[in-house]
């Protein structure tokens, strides 16, 4: 299994996906700046990896920090509040991050080489119950998959987007385990290209058969009756279910609707923020016009044209057919069910 991120000596150590699937490269992060940075540009993504690198990231910067124990609680809160300044809709990053917090609040009384040790244990545990979380949305999801299936997705909610297996993906890759999976249609993800540059390569090294389409091709590929579900992962998960996940995540749901074609959502419980109402109150990242302009380095446009680039729409519930996480599969009504799963 590729790993997307660790911890080594004093530096952060990611897999560069802005260079995939042209190179596998790894970038080496040693301040604090330069995770959030990364986290930014897009060099580490994908809703879990972006929580679990915000960690790695604030275990790091305590780590090498050499000031005393009372200066050290302004600066913990100065590199969480860094981190957590990078994007805005992924949920999990806030999580991520307040998690680390608790752990270093609650071992104020010890001495600094035990904080730094609990909050680096700390990060590492995310890191590998991230991994057994995703393997158990994968089990779960793949129970709802016929035989031979044909699934589209979007973007890449895989093990590049986690920190292995993924989510969406976990669903295809235990399904296809089973021999549900026939072939996988990724939607190539305008404008970052998250789809044809990560999550082909991705499923091309497993040996999962996947066919590249452009995002406007996909109501045809429906209409050709050619899909048998729609799987993605999520951001953020409002408490009543409306779901941001990657932009043009809604037109998908909107297509399989008019298509009768069952559309669900892969996500983890951290993904879930119980705190919203609605979709409505999610806030939702915009990006660089430029993202819209060029493709890698070329523009595709008049350099100056207007531009709108939301990073992330919105589903709302009712679109929804289930919603897959790691404690089982949640059916409509959401706010009923959500609030269920949670106390389980
Ligand atoms: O902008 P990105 O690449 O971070 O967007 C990622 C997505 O939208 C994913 O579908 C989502 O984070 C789920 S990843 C398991």
């Amino acid at each position: 299994m590729i790993r997307t991120v660790y911890l080594e000596k004093d530096e952060v150590v990611i897999l560069d996906q802005t260079r995939l699937p042209l190179e596998v490269a790894y970038a080496r992060l040693d301040t604090p700046e330069k995770v959030a940075q990364a986290i930014k540009l897009l060099m580490v993504r994908g809703a879990p990896l972006i929580g679990v690198t915000a960690a790695f990231g604030l275990a790091m910067a305590v780590d090498k920090f050499t000031g005393s124990k009372e200066e050290l609680v302004p600066y913990f809160k100065k590199v969480k509040e860094l981190l957590a300044s990078t994007r805005p809709t992924a949920v999990n990053l806030f999580w991520a991050l307040n998690r680390m917090e608790e752990v270093f609040n609650s071992s104020l009384d010890e001495d600094l080489k035990q904080i730094k040790d609990k909050l680096k244990q700390t990060a590492e545990e995310m890191y590998a119950e991230d991994i057994k979380i995703n393997q158990a949305i994968g089990e779960n999801g793949s129970k709802l998959l016929l035989r031979d299936s044909r699934i589209m997705t979007i973007c890449n909610a895989g093990a590049l987007a986690t920190c292995g297996f993924g989510t969406a993906l976990g669903v295809i890759r235990a399904g296809f385990a089973e021999n549900k999976v026939r072939k996988v249609w990724a939607c190539e993800t305008r404008p970052v290209l998250q789809g044809s540059r990560l999550t082909v390569w991705e499923l091309m090294q497993d040996g999962i058969p996947v066919t590249l389409i452009t995002d406007n091709m996909a109501g045809y590929v429906m209409s050709r009756g050619e899909v048998d579900a729609v799987i993605v992962g999520a951001d953020r998960i409002a408490a009543n279910g409306d779901t941001a996940n990657k932009i043009g995540t809604y037109s998908l749901a909107v297509l399989a609707r008019h298509h009768n074609i069952p559309f669900y959502v892969a996500a983890p419980l951290s993904t879930i923020d119980f705190s919203i109402e609605s979709g409505r109150q999610i806030p939702i990242e915009e990006r660089d016009k430029d993202e819209v302009r060029k493709i890698r380095d070329v523009y595709i446009t008049v350099p100056e044209a207007d531009v709108f680039n939301p990073a992330f729409d919105v589903t709302p519930a009712e679109l929804i057919n289930g919603i897959i996480t790691e404690k089982g599969i949640i059916s409509p009504p959401y706010k009923e069910n959500l609030k269920i799963l949670k106390g389980k």
